[in-house]
């Protein structure tokens, strides 16, 4: 595990942009693991700047998200397919049939969650999956647990998640209660792992993922059995470090 620690959130966002960059230049098919959330928004700015000057090109890129809110629809202004156009697809020249994001409507979330990890394994897995952390040390949805789990799964929010996601919504009470999530078997599994971190509310997070013991109750604590992970700090989520 590699730890960078940069000035501010705009440092990190363009730290990160160049690994983003360095990846398509090798592999102008790669596919990119992508997360939603405050703290990838300017990483995402910045590789819209970067594709629009000419300088990086998405048009072979296939993407593959972390996780959905089950019960919103795609068209749902909180859905995290729409925070994904709204935010990247609609602002690079990527082919919108390249991207997906796991489905949070179907009749049977099992099984579209058993599709997900199949259409990532045919992919030919996740050459760099991008990470944010929860307050509660979540990644992607993987909630603070007793064990680790392993594939795509239905996860129940924990109410700390809730509250920090509260702000997207009109209240609490409409954020839904479930999501879907590549499980921690699936983000272990890409060849490259890039957490971002911003804001000293992260501090914690950050401090237990890295200090502590690998935990299922701290689920980013796993990535420190992954053999190529690089941690982007700005100095308040490093704070307690
Ligand atoms: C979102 C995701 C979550 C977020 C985390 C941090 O796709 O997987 O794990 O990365 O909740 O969210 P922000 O960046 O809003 O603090």
């Amino acid at each position: 595990m590699q730890v960078f620690v940069y000035k501010n959130a705009e440092e990190v966002a363009r730290a990160a942009a160049t690994v983003f960059a360095a990846e398509i230049f090798k592999k102008p098919d790669c596919v990119l693991g992508l997360a939603t959330g405050s703290t990838p928004v300017p990483l995402y700015k910045e590789l819209a700047r970067m594709n629009h000057e000419g300088l990086i090109d998405f048009s072979r890129v296939r993407t593959y998200n972390l996780d959905e809110y089950v019960g919103l629809d795609p068209a749902h202004v909180c859905s995290y397919r729409r925070f994904m156009n709204e935010n990247l697809f609609d602002h690079i020249n990527i082919d919108k049939a390249n991207t997906h994001v796991p489905c949070g409507i179907g009749a049977d979330h099992e099984a579209d969650a058993k599709a997900y990890d199949a259409a990532v394994e045919a992919a030919g897995g996740i050459d760099l999956q991008l990470l944010g952390i929860g307050h509660n040390g979540h990644i992607g949805f993987n909630e603070p647990n007793d064990v680790f789990v392993y594939p795509t799964n239905v996860i129940t929010l924990t109410q700390s998640t809730i509250d920090a996601n509260a702000r997207f919504f009109d209240s609490a009470d409409d954020v839904p209660r479930q999501a879907i999530s590549l499980g921690v078997g699936g983000i272990m599994n890409a060849r490259r792992v890039v957490l971002l971190a911003t804001g000293e509310g992260k501090a914690k997070a950050i401090r237990d993922s890295i200090k502590g013991n690998i935990d299922p109750k701290v689920p980013a604590s796993i990535l420190r059995a992954h053999q190529n992970v690089q941690f982007f700090l700005d100095e308040g989520a490093a704070s307690l470090l």
